[in-house]
């Protein structure tokens, strides 16, 4: 059944009516610019045919509950009075509520049930998507104008102040404002995007490793400490400001390590709006290749990648249909992306799964992904 279904469906189970909205926020894949985000610099992401949905409907007081098909779970609080207790994907509706409330919008009480498909841990933004999907929520319970950029700024700061992981803007902003069939080229200073098509005859695959990892918050907090350590030397406001030129002029003063990562952040910068021009070019050999050189980067330079990763993105570029891939997300374990002629997406799929598990020991789950649209109401 489709989640859709699934969520009407248990709604009107739940509650015994109809719901008076249906609302779907996507996951998202990275197609290059990686780390880049919380530097000022550009992404290029793509939302996905996997999503988070909620059905629900307004209540007369100030009480959210919310039944969790996944996790079979139920939220419930009040807005006057809530607090953080942890609660896994709990926090994420909270904290929506919470920076909406401290966004000085008034809020109102809704009852629904919420189900998703985005992997959870897998580098695919299953979190941003809850998060824009609660937004979408109560902006349509309260009559709250849909603002994509400014929710997804709500959103990172529910996740940076409420959650307590320290994110960039490149989840929360491509899950409120995706567009079917493009990937959107991110300037993360500026927020303002431009949608680019996919190649001509080419397909997206998401490939996921199944490795999940934990510890994933305090690596990515380093990376972001030893960024921040190298604009500073650079005497910038983020290494977004660095050119390559200055890099090679000046670098050599860094420590190795802070160096390295400086290097990774510059040159993905470069490799990210280079990405764009391909795209808009149709120019799928291009892509490819700057996608492999990120992901050298990735694993060489700023070292988040893990064995997992790196054993799926070899299986993936020995393929003659393979134009390119990489790990996406944060990194550590999850999901790589690779760019593939669609003709041969198929057989890419079966040759790939028997590379990996043949190499790792696990199955992989490998699928074809379409763009779609950002956080939206479906129905009501
Ligand atoms: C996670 C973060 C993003 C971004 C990526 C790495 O997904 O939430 O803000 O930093 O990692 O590119």
């Amino acid at each position: 059944m489709f989640l859709q279904d699934k969520v009407t469906h248990e709604f009107q189970k739940r509650y015994g009516s109809e719901a008076a909205f249906v609302i779907r926020a996507p996951g998202r894949v990275n197609l290059i610019g990686e780390h880049t985000d919380y530097n000022d610099g550009f992404v290029l992401p793509m939302a996905i045919n996997r999503a988070v949905w909620i059905a629900l409907r307004p209540r007369d007081d100030d009480q959210i509950d919310v039944y969790s098909l996944d996790m079979d779970e139920t939220l419930h609080f009040e807005l006057e009075a809530f607090e953080n207790t942890q609660q896994g994907w709990a926090e994420y509706v909270k904290g929506i509520a919470w920076v909406l409330k401290a966004g000085g919008f008034d809020l109102q009480g809704w009852e629904g049930v919420m189900a998703g498909d985005v992997p959870i841990g897998a580098g695919l933004s299953s979190s941003a998507a809850i998060e824009l999907a609660t937004a979408r929520s109560f902006a349509a319970v309260a009559g709250i104008p849909w603002d994509p950029p400014a929710m997804a700024l709500l959103a990172q700061r529910a996740e940076n102040e409420w959650v307590g992981m320290n994110c960039g803007i490149m989840d929360q902003m491509i899950s409120a404002v995706g567009e079917a069939d493009h990937a959107l080229l991110i300037d993360c200073r500026s927020l303002q995007t431009e949608s680019v098509p996919l190649p001509p005859g080419t397909v997206v695959v998401v490939l996921d490793t199944m490795s999940r990892r934990g510890l994933v918050d305090s690596a990515y907090n380093e990376r972001r400490r030893q960024c921040e350590e190298a604009a500073q030397y650079f005497g910038v406001k983020a290494l977004r400001d660095v050119s390559l030129e200055m890099f090679n002029d000046q670098g050599d003063g860094l420590e190795d390590v802070t160096r390295r990562r400086a290097r990774h952040i510059i040159t993905e910068n470069a490799r990210t709006v280079q990405a764009a021009e391909a795209m808009k070019r149709g120019d799928a050999a291009e892509l490819g290749r700057l996608m492999n050189a990120s992901h050298d980067s990735l694993r060489d330079d700023f070292e988040v990648t893990n064995e997992a990763l790196n054993q799926m993105v070899t299986c993936a570029q020995a393929e003659a249909s393979c134009y390119g891939a990489r790990m996406t997300g944060a990194g550590f374990g999850g999901c790589a992306v690779a760019l593939v002629a669609a003709d041969a997406a198929d057989a890419f799929v079966k040759s790939v799964s028997v590379c990996y598990e043949a190499v790792s020991g696990t199955a992989p789950n490998i699928y074809v992904c379409n763009a779609t649209e950002g956080a939206a109401v479906i129905e009501g």
